[in-house]
């Protein structure tokens, strides 16, 4: 008998041990000198959607394994002639795909195409709902600094209402101990957002959140997807921009975040996003050696 197909389409199907042996892995991984894990496997980088750190990382970290990549977008493929996702994913399969990595501007969508696709789907982001290589990226970036997850402060600052890497984040950090903080305006963070995972709060102050914090992390505000909402820019930027101020009140050591890209000016003062407890960069590095270790985990390449 076949053992069962396993994607990775969010954070929520992971265990706490499942996390973990992802984050040894990655932490083993080594893109100047990595194992040659995935030789003659195919991967499919299939994006419905604008990317830069995830694409290229993905890219990056099948080539180190040894494995072959493809890029189709949706412009440029037969997508443009109104070919179906399914029938997509049928093509790429018979064409001789043993994974496809998928981005996708509606919610589901990998979730739906893992129903039909006899091969594993790793999710680099679907719509407003999750995101999971970001968030294990991040708690690969946090625990470099803080050696754990359980009892860290992480306050996520921003467009939580728009965002899958506050879902995934929250998820993941809360289910490993940590205590998850949502901050924004209430159009952004509103107060349904404590239902994405248990025990997650949230705060309209960024001053009062950020006492105490141990992780800082801004998203983006997608502007692409603010109509209807009642946010000035302004105003967010008065109360809600992570200022070299505002992070005097978090714990001296602790980290800043942005999954990218920053809308500089905007979610972060330059003075942070450049600062010394900014670990942007450092982030974008580890995606190429967590999805190293993500694709090894769906293609059971490592033990
Ligand atoms: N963080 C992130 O997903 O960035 P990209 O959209 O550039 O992949």
């Amino acid at each position: 008998m076949k053992p069962p197909v396993r994607s990775l389409l969010g954070t929520d199907q992971l265990s706490v041990p499942e996390i973990e042996a992802i984050l040894k892995l990655a932490r083993r991984m080594d893109p100047k000198r990595p194992p040659q894990l995935l030789r003659g496997k195919r991967v499919v980088l299939l994006f419905y959607e604008a990317s830069t750190r995830t694409r290229t990382s993905f890219e990056f970290a099948a080539k180190a394994l040894g494995a072959t990549t493809t890029l189709i977008t949706s412009t440029q493929s037969s997508i443009e002639k109104g070919e179906s996702l399914i029938d997509t994913g049928w093509t790429v399969t018979s064409l001789g795909a043993d994974a496809i990595v998928m981005r996708h501007p509606c919610s589901g969508a990998p979730y739906l195409l893992s129903r039909f696709i006899p091969v594993p789907i790793v999710n680099a982001g679907d719509g407003l709902h999750q995101h999971p290589s970001q968030a294990l990226l991040d708690a690969l970036t946090i625990t470099n600094h803080k050696k754990r997850l359980k009892g860290l402060r992480v306050v996520i600052v921003g467009d939580i209402f728009h965002s899958r890497v506050a879902r995934s984040n929250a998820i993941l950090l809360s289910k490993c101990g940590a205590e998850v903080i949502f901050c924004g305006p209430p159009d952004l963070a509103p107060d349904v957002a404590e239902s994405i995972a248990s025990g997650v709060q949230v705060c309209h102050d960024l001053d009062f959140a950020l006492l105490g914090a141990d992780v800082v992390m801004s998203l983006r505000i997608q502007k692409e997807r603010l109509a209807g909402k009642q946010i000035s820019l302004d105003d967010y930027i008065a109360r809600f921009q992570v200022t070299p101020q505002r992070m005097k009140l978090a714990r001296p050591d602790a980290i800043v975040m942005h999954p990218g890209p920053i809308v500089r000016g905007l979610e972060l003062a330059n003075e942070v996003a450049d600062g010394p407890q900014s670990c942007v960069h450092e982030q974008v590095a580890n995606g190429v050696k967590t999805r190293m270790a993500i694709l090894a985990t769906v293609l059971k390449a490592a033990q």
